[in-house]
């Protein structure tokens, strides 16, 4: 008798716990895609190379577009008309024969070179970064006109 309620009261347990799960996995389920393989599921997110594994070589390098070069007169009134435009801190001005004439003389390539590396008040590049030798050439010839 006493074994007969066991068996009975362990039968009710499962019913119960089988019942309950089939129950709740539904809700268990949400947002889990059932349709993904096991593979699929147990893939890593990432993968690591080391070194050798890859032939890095084959990687091109992202091709740097030349952007079009602009105008010695777009270079000038963005960036150098600041100080060139007025003459700040005695920077020679704009198309003033005065103030240019004794530096041309040393020659545009002369000029171009100081203008990159900078000179006393005058910044390297005239704080142009971006901007190429030919850029600082043309925005050169453009105020000693
Ligand atoms: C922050 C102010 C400033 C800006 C911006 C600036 N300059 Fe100058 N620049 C000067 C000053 C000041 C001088 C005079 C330096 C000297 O003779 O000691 C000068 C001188 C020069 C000279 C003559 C250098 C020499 O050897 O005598 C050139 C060329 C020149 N600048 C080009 C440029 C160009 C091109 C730009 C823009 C891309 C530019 N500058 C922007 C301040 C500036």
């Amino acid at each position: 008798m006493y074994f007969k309620n066991s068996v009975a009261a362990i039968l009710v347990i499962f019913a119960i716990i089988i019942g309950a799960k089939t129950f709740f996995s539904n809700l268990i389920h949400v947002g889990y895609d059932d349709n993904l393989t096991v593979a699929q599921r147990i893939a890593p997110l990432g993968q690591v190379y080391l070194e050798g594994d890859i032939d890095v070589n084959a990687i091109k390098a992202p091709v740097k577009t030349a952007a079009k070069a602009r105008s010695g007169e777009e270079v000038y009134t963005a960036v150098c008309a600041s100080c060139h435009s007025v003459g700040v801190m005695n920077a020679p001005k704009f198309g003033n024969k005065a103030d240019w004439a004794p530096r041309v003389e040393r020659g545009i390539a002369d000029l171009v070179k100081v203008s990159i590396s900078g000179k006393g008040a005058m910044p390297p590049k005239g704080t142009c970064m971006d901007c190429s030798d030919d850029e600082l050439k043309a925005a050169i010839e453009h105020m000693i006109k």
